[in-house]
This record gives C-alpha cells, structure tokens and sequence, in this order.
C-alpha cells in the first residue's frame, strides 16, 4: 500500500514539475514578447544617432560661412522663373522678394499649385533647404520644375543670398544652438532606451 501510494505521490509530484517547467517557459515567452517595444525605441536611437552623423556641417553652420554674392552667381538657374527684386514680376514663378519668413504660396497673384498651397507654414531656412535640395520631395506635386541643387555649399550660399532680398533680414540660426539641440535629442532616445529597458 505504501509503495503505491509512493508512486502516485511521485507521478503527482513530476506532472505539477512538467506543469512548473511548462510555466517557466511560458513565462520566458512573454517576456520576449514584452523586449519588442525595446527594440523598437533602440532603432528610433539608431536612426537618431545616423542622421548626426550622416549631415555634416549643419546648415546653421554652412549659413554662417556663405557669401550671398556668391548666392548671386548660383541664383542664375532660377532666373528663368523668378525676380528676385522689391516689386518685381511673377513669372513662371513668384516673385522672391523676402522669401525668408514669408508664408508659403502667399506672393499676390501667383497661381500655386494646390500641394504648395497645402503645405503651410513660412519658408524658414531649413525648409528652403530641404525644397531646394530636390523640390519634388519636400512637396511631392509642386510645379516647380526644377530638379534641386546637391551640393550642401551651393545651397547655403543661395539661401544666404535669398536672405539678403529684404528690407530687414532674418537671423541666421546660432550654430551653436543646432549642435546642442541635436546633442539633445540623442540624449532623448538614448533615456528613452535606457527607461525601457529597467
Ligand atoms: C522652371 C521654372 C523654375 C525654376 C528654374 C525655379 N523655380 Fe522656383 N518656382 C517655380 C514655380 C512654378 C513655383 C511655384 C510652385 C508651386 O506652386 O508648386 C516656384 C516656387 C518657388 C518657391 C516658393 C515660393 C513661395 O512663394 O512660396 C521658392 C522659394 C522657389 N521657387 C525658389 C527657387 C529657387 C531658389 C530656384 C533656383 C535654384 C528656383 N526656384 C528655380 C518655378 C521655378
């Protein structure tokens, strides 16, 4: 009688083990399933960290350096579409008299297109930017038909020469302020990460 009941205490014993295991790993799976978000934020860290690295000199910086007289010379290619002085024509394009800080598609009398028009916002420095390194891809639909300057320097210069069409121009961003503020956001992700993971 006691062996028996030996052996069912055993068997009883060894199923609520096979149960605990199986619990175990259970749990082990759960939390893999919980590292996903981790994952998640490590690639917004990642991405945050290449786009430092991957720019180079800010435009804050290449800004400070650009000569508008040689923002001049490069302005020459828009010169088929665009006036540039006080008053001046529209032509197959607006006018960019003060286009720094201007609204976008606000020139009196230009037809824009209704993807400009949707856009919204002022041309700051970092928009023209980004317009005028690929126009199609900063507004997918504008009618600028203007394939977009590569060359970070030629564009600095453009933009420092755009800058110098108004009465009163704007700031020029402090280049310090730019390195900081993109020190900042790897500093974000990288407590975001570090929160997360604790
Ligand atoms: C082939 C003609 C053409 C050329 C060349 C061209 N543009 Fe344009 N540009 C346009 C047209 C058309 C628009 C209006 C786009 C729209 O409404 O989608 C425009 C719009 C703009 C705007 C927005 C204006 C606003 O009021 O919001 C800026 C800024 C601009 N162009 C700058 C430039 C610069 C700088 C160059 C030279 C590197 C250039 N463009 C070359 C035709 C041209």
């Amino acid at each position: 009688m006691n062996k028996i009941a030996l052996a069912v205490l055993l068997t009883l014993l060894v199923v609520i083990g096979i149960n605990n295991l199986g619990e175990i790993v259970f749990h082990e799976e759960e939390l893999e399933a919980n590292a996903y978000p981790v994952e998640v934020e490590m690639a917004a860290a990642d991405t945050g960290e290449e786009a430092v690295a991957e720019e180079g000199p800010s435009l804050a910086a290449l800004l400070a350096s650009a000569s508008a007289a040689d923002g001049e010379k490069v302005f020459k290619k828009c010169k088929a579409c665009h006036t540039a002085e006080e008053g001046g024509k529209n032509g197959t394009g607006p006018n960019l008299w003060a286009i720094v800080g201007r609204d976008k598609a606000s020139h009196e009398g230009f037809g824009y297109s209704d993807a400009m028009t949707a856009k919204g916002g002022s041309w700051t420095y970092e928009d023209l930017d980004h317009f005028l390194t690929k126009p199609k891809d900063f507004i997918p639909g504008t009618k600028m038909a203007f394939a977009g300057l590569k060359k970070g320097t030629d564009r600095a210069e453009l933009i420092a020469y755009l800058r110098s069409l108004s009465a009163t121009p704007m700031d020029l961003p402090a280049v310090e302020e730019v390195a900081e503020k993109a020190a900042e956001v790897v500093d974000d992700a990288a407590e975001a990460v570090e929160s997360e993971v604790h």
